[in-house]
């Protein structure tokens, strides 16, 4: 009686699940889900656009990373703070010291510090160990000046977003008009590239020649000027990028011949030779024999 009872309920159990799912199945083919705009106009980044550093054994082009850091100082760092690079980094990329020591000095933010006499909050210029500072005292500044959205600190933007300088050049050419009928909300500007469409920041590069590079360098164009601040951004986020590329192949080499010595010694001294089990002390054959006739000697039966 129980059990027939309990057999009624799961038959009732299974066709309610099987009807749900049937129903489920029978709407989605009917009345397809509508398709949401991110999906159907979203772009990845353009990976078309090749890097000095792309692929195992690339390495920075310094005259790049230079190019890149000037249109971050003249464009971006009026919005987007670089907190996590010092200024004396810039070394690195082939400013000398007096170079490096002029830049802070001139550089367009201050850094927070206080008044000597009285204690109280003050700025000052920025030396070469200070942080580059950003535009703006804190998030809440930031977000009044910009519509309600904050810039991001770029320092490590570049290993922040999937597609990381390839996402940065992507964005930074990605500004157009929106397709027809597709409504971009106020103060938000069209980017496909951008996850939500719909990026708060304005095109901060907008016309060619917007920042002056010195001569022997190419020629500053839209594209051009995306290319190398998205060089610089990946130089910020990841600075020893070309010594680890440096340090990898040779390691890679050090291990494959290691490898090969490995097996040789293997095959030389271990492979092929008598690997029988020696028994040895108490269950070495002549020492039982000894042990037994000393048994038989002694009177002894085991
Ligand atoms: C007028 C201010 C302004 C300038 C100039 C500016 N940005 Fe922005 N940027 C913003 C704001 C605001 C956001 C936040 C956008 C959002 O969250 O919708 C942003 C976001 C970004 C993002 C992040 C996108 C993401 O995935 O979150 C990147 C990368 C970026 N900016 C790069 C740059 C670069 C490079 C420059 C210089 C060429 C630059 N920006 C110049 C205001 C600015």
């Amino acid at each position: 009686m129980v059990r027939g009872l309990g057999i009624l309920v799961g038959l009732v159990f299974a066709f309610v699940v099987l009807w749900a799912f049937g129903h489920g199945a029978y709407t989605y083919v009917t009345n397809p889900p509508e398709q949401t705009a991110e999906a159907r106009y979203h772009l990845p980044p353009r990976e078309e656009v090749r890097f000095s550093f792309d692929g195992p054994l690339g390495r920075f082009d310094e005259q790049q990373l230079q190019r890149g850091f000037q249109v971050y100082r003249e464009v971006c760092s009026t919005c987007h703070g670089l907190g996590q690079v010092a200024f004396r980094s810039l070394r690195d990329i082939g400013y000398s010291e007096a170079e490096v020591r002029a830049i802070a000095d001139q550089w367009p933010h201050q850094v927070p510090s206080i008044n000597p006499d009285t204690g109280e909050a003050a700025t000052r210029k920025a030396i070469p160990a200070d942080h580059i500072p950003g535009p703006y005292a804190n998030d809440t500044m930031a977000r009044a000046a910009n519509n309600n959205a904050l810039p991001p600190d770029l320092s490590l933007m570049a290993k922040a977003r999937e597609g990381g300088p390839h996402y940065i050049y992507s964005i930074l050419t990605g500004f157009r008009n929106p397709p027809a009928g597709y409504e971009v909300p106020q103060g938000l500007h069209y980017n496909p590239y951008f996850p939500n469409l719909n990026i708060a920041m304005p095109p901060p590069l907008t016309a060619d020649g917007q920042v002056t590079y010195a001569p022997g360098n190419p020629r500053p164009t839209v594209d051009q000027m995306a290319q190398d601040v998205s060089a610089f951004l990946m130089w910020a986020a990841e600075p020893n990028l070309t010594t680890r590329h440096a340090v990898g192949l040779p390691v890679l080499v050090f291990l494959l011949i290691a490898t090969i010595l490995a097996y040789l010694s293997y095959q030389n001294i271990w492979h092929g030779g008598d690997r029988r089990v020696r028994a040895t002390g108490a269950l070495d054959p002549e020492n039982m024999e000894k042990r037994q006739q000393a048994s038989r000697e002694a009177g002894v039966t085991e």
